[in-house]
């Protein structure tokens, strides 16, 4: 076979070029300096550094004894029962079982969702700075991310106003927003939310509201779209607040002629989420106490670094609403973000995120802290970066 027919056997598609997650980059410098004796303290990676629910682990050996089949493609009934009854518990709001549909993380959410919502050449909507994986999902899947550029004076959300006039340029067929938010931490208050909500829906926009980071909310209770609107799509997460990043666990609410839609995706892509984490994931619900002694230590970790990060000279950052990010301005020491990453990680052994790979034209500016570790690693971190600081 000729060579160049050989070599175009085994070529990737041109939609499977997406770019990498860049702190996956981050991470690996990291080992590379703790293989050789060095302590970092990790505040490049977004999860919790606490283990599941003891009730959802002890749950899950309980059943590792039995057959462990394939489940419904909507998910384990009493499942999508308990969460539609968190609904009612944790915001006061009554949704039908028959609209909650569990996924393998939010990550899968996000791929039915945008199946089941869109077609090829759509036009969605995202805020940047923001979460990577939504532009380069839309972009595999063959529809358009329009990052919306976000600014303080809209505490960094896209509003109805920057959506009409977006949409009045080329039109948007939906739009994603996220509160709390990553790479940020800001939140939408409720009326800026349902303010979004309203103008997209009379506009013909449809809404997508990744809700992974609530329960993580200190400046303000975070509202779900699940409340204002029964035609937004809801993704949520056990990743986060639950601690149980990889179990691999999440759910959605969907309009209800969505549901069958992405039962039929669901079905033929991965016929049922893992049944272990689905039967840890309902037991979850009732360690949320247990769950709730973390979100304690991340308002502690917030109070240290809001507090100590000014006094040793990094002063500007974005209203640390929720989520566990800390999302600081650096320009006033580099226009190169990344590279002062790599010296404070080099130097300092403190690692932490480039704001370029949540925003591809400001992002050089910024750098993410995630605060899901220890208080100790807190102090030691804003110690680290004052020294680190002092001496450039
Ligand atoms: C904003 C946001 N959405 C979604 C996810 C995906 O999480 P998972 O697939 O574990 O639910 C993450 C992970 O960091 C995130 O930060």
């Amino acid at each position: 076979m000729m060579l160049d027919a050989a070599r175009r056997l085994v070529l990737p598609s041109k939609r499977s070029d997406v770019p990498p997650f860049m702190v996956m980059d981050v991470m690996a410098a990291a080992a590379r300096i703790e293989a050789a004796g060095g302590h970092v303290i990790h505040m490049e990676v977004g999860q919790p550094a606490a283990p599941a629910p003891k009730v959802a682990t002890a749950a899950a050996q309980a059943a590792l004894s039995g057959p462990l089949r394939y489940t419904e493609t909507l998910g384990i009934r009493s499942l999508r029962e308990r969460i539609a009854r968190h609904y009612s518990d944790a915001y006061g709001v009554s949704i039908s079982p028959d609209r909650i549909i569990v996924t393998t993380g939010s990550s899968a959410g996000f791929i039915l969702a945008f199946l089941a919502m869109f077609d090829a050449g759509d036009r969605v909507a995202i805020a940047c700075p923001g979460y990577p994986p939504y532009r380069h999902i839309l972009t595999a899947l063959g529809c358009e991310p329009v990052l919306i550029e976000t600014t303080e004076e809209t505490r960094w959300a896209i509003t109805g106003d920057m959506l009409k006039a977006t949409h009045a340029r080329s039109p948007l067929a939906g739009v994603l927003v996220a509160s709390p938010a990553n790479p940020t931490g800001t939140m939408m208050t409720p009326q800026a939310l349902d303010e979004l909500i309203q103008t997209s829906e009379a506009l013909g926009i449809r809404v997508i509201s990744d809700e992974i980071y609530h329960g993580l909310d200190y400046a303000m209770k975070a509202e779900t779209a699940a409340r204002l609107s029964e035609r937004a799509v809801v993704i949520n997460s056990f990743s986060k607040f639950f601690c149980m990043t990889g179990w691999r666990i999440g759910w959605m609410v969907a309009p209800e002629p969505l549901v069958r839609p992405i039962d039929r995706l669901q079905g033929n892509l991965a016929i049922s989420v893992p049944t272990l984490s689905q039967i840890a994931a309902q037991a979850a619900f009732d360690g949320r106490a247990e769950m709730d002694e973390v979100k304690h230590g991340y308002e502690e970790n917030r109070r240290i670094l809001v507090e100590g990060l000014p006094k040793v000279g990094l002063d500007k950052f974005f209203p640390v609403d929720g989520a566990f990010y800390l999302y600081a301005d650096v320009s006033g020491f580099t226009n190169d973000s990344f590279d002062f990453a790599k010296r404070l990680l080099e130097e300092a052994h403190v690692a932490a995120t480039p704001g370029i790979d949540f925003d591809p034209m400001r992002g050089n500016r910024f750098l993410r802290f995630s605060y899901a570790g220890s208080a100790a690693e807190m102090r030691e971190a804003v110690e680290r970066v004052g020294n680190w600081l002092g001496k450039r």
